[in-house]
């Protein structure tokens, strides 16, 4: 069975759902309150479809993804018999909740309603929802069509049966969903992002080394590691024979110490902020945005293939 999913909400995120949905298999319709927003959602799917199929030409599975792709005029075509809604609307709480209130007047009663918000409270959305049990949080990276991750947060009124099958329907896509066992501010991905920026300013601000210097000892070291083993396998093994015991023995002491050392400041002092932006500044003077974009998305394509090869086969189905 081939999924009908609904994009509600084609901007940034919305538009690279769509193009993911189709691309493994699914019928997708995509709607926007602003009927200019839908013309250029679609451009943006397609575009990104274009890439998600890399060859000079066009071939037969891009042109059958494309056709699967249909613009509706309203909600209610939108909605019609749809198994998935994918909510990418604006990042505010009374938007949010008009879209869901439109969504469920004309939404199948079992159809899983997924958010993609970033920062929003699953349990606040769910207030004043006629059926908050076929409702929860499903946070993709940007891009959705090329990075894996996607964090489901359930609130305190979700079902385990949608929860179920929302892991099951991004499992499929070939997306790695995750579990939020509560609902926390910036979920897990956004957190570890915070902790390390925080340092990484510091680094730089203190003027312990440069920029490019502290980018350079996150991707070519850590980061090469990070794309397919998470910081306590890597300590694991780090241990030797005696895995992460091992470590918190032996290497622990030393790590805590750097701890006690680290700064623990909740808002970027402006100083710090001036002396980053004006070396990076400095680091990519003559280069484009668009040209570093497409640099950006290359590799980041390239990584994605050969560790992620095997899901893109798979075929996407809610159950
Ligand atoms: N941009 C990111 O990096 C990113 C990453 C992960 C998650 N998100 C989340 O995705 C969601 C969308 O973000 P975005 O960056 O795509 O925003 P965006 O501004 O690019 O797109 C939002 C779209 O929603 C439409 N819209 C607004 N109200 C609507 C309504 N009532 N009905 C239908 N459409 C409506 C707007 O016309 C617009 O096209 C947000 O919740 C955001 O937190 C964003």
């Amino acid at each position: 069975m081939q999924t009908k999913v609904a994009v509600y909400g084609t901007g940034t995120i919305g538009s690279s759902w769509a193009a993911l949905f189709a691309a493994r298999g699914c019928n997708v319709r995509m709607y926007d309150l602003l009927p200019e927003a839908r013309e250029a959602g679609f451009g943006k799917m397609r575009a990104a479809l274009r890439s998600l199929f890399p060859r000079e030409e066009e071939t037969h599975e891009f042109r059958a993804a494309l056709a699967r792709v249909e613009i509706a005029a309203t909600p209610e075509e939108l909605l019609r018999d749809t198994e998935f809604i994918q909510e990418s609307v604006v990042e505010r709480y009374p938007v949010k909740r008009e879209a869901h209130e439109t969504i469920e007047r004309f939404a199948r009663p079992d159809a899983v309603i997924a958010s993609s918000s970033s920062g929003l409270l699953a349990h606040r959305m769910q207030e004043g929802l006629a059926r908050p049990e076929r409702f929860l949080v499903a946070h993709p990276f940007n891009p959705p069509h090329l990075i894996p991750l996607v964090e489901l947060v359930p609130g305190p009124r979700t079902n385990e049966d949608a929860l179920a099958q929302a892991h099951a329907f991004y499992t499929a896509l070939g997306k790695v969903p995750v579990v939020l066992r509560k609902e926390i501010p910036g979920h897990i991905a956004n957190r570890i992002a915070a902790a390390v920026w925080r340092e990484t300013i510091d680094l730089v601000a203190s003027g312990a080394a440069s920029l490019e210097d502290v980018d350079k000892a996150l991707c070519a070291g850590p980061g090469l590691r990070w794309a397919f083993m998470g910081q306590h396998l890597t300590y694991h093994l780090n241990g030797g024979p005696g895995g992460y015991a091992n470590f918190f023995a032996h290497f622990g002491p030393a790590l805590e110490s750097y701890m006690a050392d680290l700064v623990t400041w909740t808002e970027v002092p402006a100083a710090a902020r001036a002396e980053v932006l004006r070396q990076m500044e400095d680091s990519v003077r003559g280069k484009s945005i668009p040209e570093m974009e497409a640099w950006r998305d290359e590799r980041l394509a390239k990584l994605v293939e050969v560790l992620y090869a095997r899901e893109k086969e798979a075929v996407a189905h809610v159950r």
